[in-house]
């Protein structure tokens, strides 16, 4: 496979020829963002058809048709047109020499530089941009502009384009582009203040959002000239224009500082006094010192985040910029937004919310900043009423929750079988509230919010499941698993388990609270007029649910009850290559007809209850489901890679990690629309859950550690319980080390619990 990105560094990778062709894929690969905002890695001077200009607000979504939302597209802060000698800049015109467009993870920036002739008149070009992570509502660029073999006017206009709109992403549910466009905000004010700055303040069209962005925009006073200044304000545009005579050999910088803020934000009565005050109180402070504070936010992210890979530097910037991804993807202090499956710089799924987040990419933030996990966590606690008015719409009870969640937490998704009946999710995010708890040890969200959601989605099934007279037990009939390719069957085994597993989860945490935080429960249970009979019901369901999956003679957990009626094929020998089988097959029923898995599905159940299983089991099960599955889905490959890690078949593990850590940087899939969540969530726990073998056993996190073959070592940092460890995995030995307390055995390594005195590092033989 053709790399289209150079690696310039640990840190750093390139589009450094320029590749018109490859603008989509680097516009998405490059997107900044801070949780709070996202900008694809789009040219600030624009780039025509083939880019999608990509400026999103997190939580600021509109209505566009049929009752659908979407995450709105912004006018971009970065926006600029460039004229040399009456000229305007474009890569599309003249000759590009020297082109380099570069992100740097370690500090978060996106730089362009390139020479451009036009006319025989040279320029050198460099334009530098971020997204704060220091100040979420700040972003700011700088350009440095000289003139090779001229003296000639330049002219730097700074705009914020009212005219955007959101693409028609394939809503028929395919992922191609169509250039219509939604509009979605009306504008409400702008204007000028200060001595270089504009605002533009919009509100949206039927969710009656406002976000303004307060742009200023000057040349550096050392540039000693004082330039010709023009106010812009249109149709179309408000913004600004400097013009100067530049002279030969003469480097000019300019320099940019936005500010946005929404009439969501906490606290925030109007959103563009917010905007201006925020740039009046950087006055006096340069792009430079911005950006000091932006490495000094970032190395705090990484300290804990980064894993660092000796032996293989492709693997080692491979990882970060998943890692880089998920950091920059997460508004960390905002409990009302979440992580959509295509992450924040993307329109694709309107911006929509999948269990992607809660079971792929929710673990990295549990084990690297458990804030961050919480609010994801609360974004579900926050959303529980659109949950339950899809359950009771259902005729169901407590709370049915979106299979695409947008905006309030309302259902976006179009078609049946994922919307209605896909309904593992319920299950997944009940996993997940526990998961942060015995990680994170936070009681007091697992006595309150989180037992909210316990409580909602175990009356979920208690209405869901259906009592079979006949057979004598509960069923859950017409239910899709995670393997969309089975369609819709009668007890599908993983949503059944993890049914099972979310009201045992219920009834266990309700226990909990009883004993540990009576006046919680109480208030909690007159909130919810809970009556202790439930408790009997969800037990009596758990003990006569389906059980008749498991063939104990060849240990295969059968994934639903029509499974093996189906025919069994090499799914591999009617695949066209880069297509999925769902759109190359002559219709759905007849791919449903076949023994095809899309993604895994008891697989996945055998790793996320990895001790409800023996190994014999999942060896057994790898055997029987590995060849049955396609991978049309971006999930599919980092739990194979964590499962092939498990079973010891380290060469597969290795090939399965990669496939899932290159997806988007080798565009495996339609990267050019956005980055994909879960695969990138999933590169972390097929590092973490993988190579390094983390499970939670007996409430300590073990780890049977394993070396890729092309590595030397690797080396991460956990928090557990408000601990953090640090870990050194080479191939003969494991450094582990407390960083900020004593331990207590919460760490075991190969099932051997580990004491650890602070910062004293111990040692312990590799097994393989
Ligand atoms: C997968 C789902 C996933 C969705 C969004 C589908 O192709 O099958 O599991 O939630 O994409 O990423």
């Amino acid at each position: 496979m053709n790399k289209r990105y150079s690696i310039i560094s640990d840190w750093e990778i390139a589009e450094s020829s320029y590749l018109p062709e490859e603008n989509l894929y680097f516009e998405s690969i490059f997107t900044l963002g801070n949780g709070y905002m996202a900008a694809r890695g789009t040219p600030d001077e624009g780039f025509g058809g083939d880019s999608i200009p990509g400026f999103y607000v997190a939580g600021v979504f509109d209505h566009y048709e049929d009752g659908l939302f979407e995450l709105v597209s912004q006018p971009s802060l970065f926006s600029c047109r460039i004229f040399i000698d009456g000229n305007e800049l474009s890569l599309r015109a003249g000759i590009v020499r020297n082109y380099s467009r570069s992100l740097n993870m370690k500090a978060g920036t996106l730089t362009r530089s390139f020479e451009w002739e036009f006319s025989g008149l040279k320029t050198f070009v460099e334009m530098v941009r971020f997204i704060s992570l220091d100040n979420v509502h700040l972003a700011a660029a700088k350009y440095k502009l000289k003139p090779l073999n001229y003296h000639g006017k330049i002219e730097i206009v700074s705009y914020l384009d009212k005219t955007v709109g959101n693409l028609d992403w394939g809503k028929k549910g395919t992922f191609e582009l169509s250039p219509a466009r939604h509009y979605h905000f009306d504008i409400i004010d702008e204007g000028f203040s200060g001595s270089g700055e504009f605002y533009l303040n919009t509100r949206t069209k039927t969710s009656g959002l406002e976000t303004a962005q307060a742009v200023s925009a000057f040349l550096y006073p050392e540039n000693e000239i004082i330039p010709d200044f023009k106010r812009i304000k249109n149709g179309s545009e408000i913004g600004n224009a400097l013009s100067f005579t530049a002279r030969k050999g003469r480097e000019y910088c300019f320099e940019k500082k936005a500010a946005v803020f929404t009439s969501r934000d906490p606290g925030i009565n109007c959103p563009r006094e917010a905007a201006r005050q925020l740039l009046t109180s950087l006055n006096g402070k340069s792009f430079d010192e911005l950006l000091k504070n932006q490495v000094d936010a970032w190395s705090k992210k990484w300290a804990i985040s980064d894993i660092r890979i000796a032996g293989n530097p492709d693997d080692q910037v491979a990882v970060r910029f998943n890692i880089f991804h998920l950091i920059q993807a997460d508004a960390e202090n905002d409990p009302l937004v979440s992580i959509g499956g295509r992450l924040p710089g993307s329109e694709v799924f309107n911006g929509g919310v999948f269990w992607d987040t809660d079971v792929f990419v929710l673990p990295f933030f549990i084990y690297t900043n458990p804030t961050a996990a919480k609010n994801l966590l609360l974004y579900r606690y926050n959303t529980l009423a659109k949950a339950r008015e899809k359950a009771e719409k259902h005729w169901l009870k407590g709370a049915m929750y979106p299979w695409t969640a947008v905006y309030d937490g309302r259902e976006q998704c179009a078609f049946w079988e994922y919307a209605n009946i896909e309904v593992h999710l319920n299950a997944d995010i009940a996993y997940s509230v526990r998961h942060y708890y015995e990680i994170s040890g936070d009681e007091k969200f697992l006595a309150n919010e989180g037992l909210e959601i316990l409580i909602e989605t175990a009356r979920f099934w208690e209405s869901r499941f259906f009592y079979d007279k006949e057979a004598d037990c509960y069923s859950l009939i017409l239910v899709q698993g995670p393997d969309e390719y089975t369609g819709p069957v009668n007890n599908d085994t993983y949503t059944l388990i993890m049914a099972k597993l979310n009201l045992r989860a219920a009834i266990e945490t309700i226990e909990l609270c009883q004993n540990r935080h009576p006046a919680a429960w109480r208030m909690l249970k007159t909130k919810l007029a809970f009556d202790e009979k439930e408790i009997k019901a969800w037990d009596k369901i758990i003990r006569n649910a389906y059980s008749d999956y498991y063939d104990p003679k060849t240990k295969i957990y059968i994934q639903d009850e029509v499974f093996l009626k189906r025919i069994p094929i090499d799914p591999f020998s009617i695949k066209v290559p880069d297509k999925m089988l769902r759109f190359t097959m002559p219709s759905y029923d007849t791919l449903l007809r076949y023994q095809i898995v899309k993604q895994p599905s008891i697989i996945l159940l055998m790793y996320l209850l990895a001790d409800n299983f023996s190994l014999q089991e999942k060896l057994a099960n790898w055997n029987y489901y590995e060849p049955k599955t396609i991978h049309d889905s971006s999930l599919s490959y980092n739990t194979h890679s964590i499962m092939a890690s498990e079973l010891g078949f380290k060469e597969k593990a290795y090939d399965y990690f990669l496939r899932t850590a290159y997806l988007d940087l080798n565009k495996s899939r339609d990267t050019d629309l956005g980055l994909h969540s879960a695969c990138i969530g999933g590169t972390w726990q097929a590092i973490i859950n993988g190579f390094a073998g983390m499970r939670l056993r007996n409430g300590r996190l073990d780890f049977s550690p394993s070396v890729p073959e092309t590595w030397q070592s690797f080396s991460f940092q956990i928090s557990y319980r408000g601990k953090i460890f640090k870990f050194d995995i080479g191939k003969e030995m494991i450094k582990l080390r407390s960083l900020n307390c004593e331990s207590e055995a919460e760490i075991s390594v190969y099932g051997h619990p580990v004491h650890l005195v602070k910062d004293k590092e111990h040692v312990c033989k590799c097994r393989s």
